[in-house]
């Protein structure tokens, strides 16, 4: 069965509860709109051993910038729920706008470093609001496992890194990115994207293919690698944040010669909406 609560106290008591009855907890923080992608999310705790599975909803604004979509970003709590119903989900959190941050509310976690570049160039303070409600979630259902999906692969690093440097008991698990049959990558922001606008989209997923075949080549030039990565989202998309190469671990900057593990991440515009997508070259299966 799965319970619905939108109290913070009430997530906190539910997890207590189960964590006393001798269940291990795994959590899975959302915000909503949820697809196949979150769906596995589910999965992947219960392959750590969670026993008792909590789904967060929370459309956080604290990590949207002012510019961002966050008055249009999809709320689906009904069919969510019947597809967390259908996952085996023990218990959804979804609390009201204002449950989360009471008048006043003045403190945040930031992480260093690791959210610097890529999405830290282009969305600055958005990780900050992340790892703080995460943090508070994390507080408040006390998990053995937390679970995230390596599509937001920065994120992933940065919570990764968040509770490693702040002693939280928790293993921080990254599940493999889950792709719609012709490569595109799951996203919440795909329902924003018209017909025409859809089949440009492949860009990035056709992009990160060939930089990976040519990877499997033995191609290492950084420029190289990047031309060909490139040039597929350049073609689809209207505007590119960036294409880049980074370090898997930390995010920074690769010394040459390019390493076994090479982050390859993209993001780019296609009219109002903002896609992103990766693949780390030498470690995951052929994109799509
Ligand atoms: P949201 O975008 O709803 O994503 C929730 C989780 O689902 C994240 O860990 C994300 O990486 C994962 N996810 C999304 N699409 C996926 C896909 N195609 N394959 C695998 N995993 C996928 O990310 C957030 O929400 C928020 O920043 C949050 C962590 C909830 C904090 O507010």
């Amino acid at each position: 069965m799965t319970v619905l609560v939108d109290e913070p106290a009430a997530l906190r008591a539910a997890c207590d509860a189960a964590r006393a009855s001798g269940r291990r907890v795994g959590l899975v923080p959302t915000m909503g709109a949820l697809h196949t992608g979150h769906v596995s999310l589910v999965d992947v705790a219960r392959q750590r051993g969670a026993e008792h599975v909590a789904l967060t909803i929370f459309v956080n604004p604290l990590q949207f910038a002012p510019t961002d979509d966050l008055d249009r970003y999809p709320r689906t709590l009904d069919a969510d729920l019947e597809r967390c119903r259908a996952a085996g989900v023990d218990l959804v959190f979804a609390p009201k706008d204002g449950a989360m941050y009471a008048p006043g509310f003045s403190t945040h976690v930031t992480v260093a470093d690791v959210t610097g570049p890529l999405e830290g160039v282009h969305r600055p303070g958005h990780f900050q609001g992340v790892t703080t409600v995460v943090a508070k979630l994390l507080n408040l259902a006390g998990p053995c496992v937390a679970v995230f999906g390596r599509k937001d692969y920065q994120q992933w690093r940065t919570l990764a890194r968040m509770v490693r440097d702040l002693d939280m008991p928790i293993e921080v698990v990254g599940a493999p990115i889950v792709r719609e049959a012709d490569g595109l990558a799951l996203s919440s922001r795909n329902v924003y994207l018209s017909a025409e606008e859809r089949a440009r989209a492949l860009g990035l997923v056709t992009g990160l293919r060939a930089a990976w075949d040519a990877f499997e080549a033995g191609e290492r030039d950084p420029g190289r690698l990047l031309a060909i990565a490139s040039a597929p989202v350049e073609a689809g998309f209207d505007r590119i944040d960036y294409v880049a190469l980074a370090d898997p671990d930390h995010l920074g900057p690769l010394d040459l010669p390019l390493p076994s593990r090479v982050l390859l991440a993209g993001a780019a515009h296609l009219g109002k909406t903002r896609l992103i997508d990766n693949v780390v070259l030498g470690e995951d299966p052929r994109p799509g």
